[in-house]
């Protein structure tokens, strides 16, 4: 190994993105099937012994995770032309096991279809992660009071019903905090319950009310999707169906953003833009202009931008997922900008890379941060410690001076879909190298 490479800030053992910044971006990027939705939904198959057909599925590490934990408890997988066909008729198993629920979090989610179905269900819990303690207590207390017994030992909730043949017995449930999660898992749980469940102070996201358009085209009784109460009336059986996911709004809003942060034009489709208000208020209040085009925005960002204050929030707020890649752009606008995270408890660990790179942040404890904006970020190398974190990474490189490394895509990879070829079509200079090639480089 040479002296340069001793020197080289590039970890030789990780792939990385390499971005030249300060690239004007034209053009349209295309947004592909929201993760966070395919993922709800691929559990909701475990509901029907008939297939489920689902389009628009993203390409993501995080939907293969899903998708070898489904096969792994007996259910059949193909591709048939532009769908992904989940059979749930040969399941026999109700006990992923942790070497693949570990790597993804949404597995937890299968505890209710699982349980609802076959009246057992064995998911190791999900634990911590980087940006917070993630609990399922909301989870297994709504599939208690839904008459389930849990039990917790050696890092795996038991959930059996035990009378009733097997079946949960609908009820009210107020969940203390509206969880993605757990509204969905106990949404989920209540479709094969008998008799009535209300869910109270229930998330309003769009994958909530996706995942209930697919249990509805399955046969599923759902009223309230969308609102903070949803009224699920259990049935007997739960039948195939076809459904499309919807367009990733957190993907979405890394292109806007993306724009934004490089100062140019960029329309960015298909978007359901009710599903982004939060972000595009601010976007506009910063001084972007974005317009409705076709099925989806336009975003021109022309001169100055200003600070502002946000504060993260379960859906309509502003989204936590945004808020890494929003601080990136804050870090390069005129003035002063106030962010706090209230969804996770340590969603705060791109500041430091942030800082690395010239941005004028302080924080204060582990969810507030005071920018104040540079003329400009430096490029230099960098990690991603989490999926939105590594996000964050890449809308700084593209607005840096010089040359920006980003390590952490396995990170990235769970999120977005050959992000640099995209970006790259649009006139960034973003190139990955892998770590065989970047170690030859260095060397
Ligand atoms: C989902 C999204 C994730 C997003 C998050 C918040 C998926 C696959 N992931 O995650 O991208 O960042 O929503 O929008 O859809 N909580 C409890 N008790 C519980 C469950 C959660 O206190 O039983 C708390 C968590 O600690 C956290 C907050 O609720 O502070 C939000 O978590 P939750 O909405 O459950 O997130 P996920 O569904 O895991």
């Amino acid at each position: 190994m040479t002296l340069a490479a001793l020197n080289s800030p590039v970890d030789l053992n990780q792939s990385q993105l390499l971005i030249v910044g300060r690239q004007r971006l034209e053009g349209e990027l295309q947004v592909n099937g929201a993760k966070n939705s395919a993922l709800a939904l691929m559990a909701a198959s475990v509901l029907s012994r008939e297939p489920i057909r689902l389009q628009n599925m993203p390409d993501l590490t995080d939907i293969g995770t899903m998708a070898k934990i489904l096969v792994s408890l007996g259910m059949g997988f193909h591709l048939e032309g532009s769908s992904t066909v989940l059979s749930g008729g040969g399941i026999t198993r109700h006990d992923p096991s942790y070497d693949l629920t570990r790597r993804l979090r949404a597995s937890f989610f299968l505890i209710g279809p699982l349980l609802a179905r076959h009246g057992v269900a064995k998911v190791p819990l999900p634990g911590g992660c980087r940006i917070g303690s993630r609990p399922v207590h909301e989870h297994n207390k709504g599939l208690e009071a839904m008459g389930a017994r849990i039990s917790i030992a050696s890092g795996v909730v038991s959930a059996e019903v035990r009378g009733n043949q097997g079946r949960l017995q609908g009820c009210p449930i107020h969940l203390d905090y509206p969880s993605v999660g757990a509204t969905e898992t106990l949404m989920m749980a209540a479709t094969l319950a008998e008799g009535e469940t209300v869910l109270r102070n229930a998330a309003q996201e769009p994958e909530v009310e996706d995942l209930a358009g697919l249990l509805k085209a399955m046969g599923a009784r759902i009223r309230g999707a969308g609102s903070s109460t949803i009224q699920i009336s259990g049935v007997k059986e739960l039948h195939g169906a076809d459904h499309a996911v919807i367009p990733d709004r957190i993907e979405a809003g890394t292109f806007l953003i993306a724009a934004a942060v490089t100062r140019s034009r960029l329309h960015v489709t298909p978007v359901e833009s009710s599903h982004l208000n939060a972000v595009l208020a601010k976007l506009e209040a910063m001084g972007c202009s974005i317009s409705p085009q076709g099925q989806g925005l336009t975003i021109t960002t022309l001169g100055q931008l200003r600070g502002c204050e946000l504060r993260t929030q379960p859906f309509p707020g502003f989204p936590t997922d945004l808020q890494a890649p929003f601080m990136a752009l804050l870090a390069t606008v005129q003035g002063d900008s106030f962010v706090t995270e209230t969804v996770f408890e340590n969603r705060l660990q791109h500041v430091a890379e942030l800082k690395r790179m010239g941005a004028q942040i302080h924080t204060n404890g582990t969810n507030v941060a005071i920018l104040k904006g540079v003329p400009m970020l430096s490029g230099v190398p960098v990690a991603g410690t989490d999926l939105r974190a590594a996000a964050a990474m890449v809308i700084a490189g593209l607005a840096a001076d010089g040359v920006t490394h980003v390590a952490g895509l396995e990170h990235l990879d769970r999120g977005y879909t050959r992000l640099e070829e995209r970006l790259q079509a649009v006139g960034a200079r973003i190139s990955r190298i892998d770590a065989t090639r970047t170690a030859l480089l260095a060397a």
